[in-house]
């Protein structure tokens, strides 16, 4: 499994390392990469797609980064189970539900809802991200 994600000022970042424990804690192995250094290499011969972004712009992906990137995934993981997850700040979630249904429509099956927490993970948050974790392990 490989967890690649965008993070600006390390929230999403938080949740991915926390994702990871919930999957280890599982007995299961998880790469992370920040999407500035994964290529479409890294997914196409998985089962299992983990994508984290925080909200930017305006409910949107980050542009620089995370756009492009799932941008090049379409065609590409018709099948494929996708979890996603990141951090928000004062929006209403709509960047995720945005994301959750154009993963979709790229046929990728989502193993869940999306993850999202404001702003960084912490106590229920943390919990929650790692029980994410544990589910996608499963
Ligand atoms: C330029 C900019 C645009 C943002 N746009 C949104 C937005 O549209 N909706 C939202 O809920 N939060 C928005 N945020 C807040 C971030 O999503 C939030 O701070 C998040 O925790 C950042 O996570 P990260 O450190 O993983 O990048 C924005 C923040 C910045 C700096």
């Amino acid at each position: 499994m490989k967890i690649i994600y965008f993070s600006q000022t390390g929230n999403t970042e938080k949740m991915a390392n926390l994702i990871l424990q919930g999957i280890e804690s599982e007995g299961k192995k998880a790469e992370l990469i920040e999407v500035s250094s994964a290529s479409i290499d890294d997914v196409i011969n998985e089962e299992i797609i983990i994508l984290g972004c925080s909200a930017y712009g305006s409910e949107e992906l980050d542009d620089s980064e995370m756009e492009p990137f799932v941008e090049s995934l379409a065609r590409k993981i018709q099948g494929k189970k996708v979890a996603l997850f990141g951090s928000w700040g004062w929006g209403n979630g709509e960047w995720m539900t945005e994301w959750e249904k154009r993963m979709e429509s790229y046929g990728a099956i989502l193993i869940s809802e999306g993850l999202t927490v404001q702003e960084s993970p912490e106590g229920e948050d943390e919990d929650r991200c790692i029980s994410f974790g544990k589910l996608i392990a499963k």
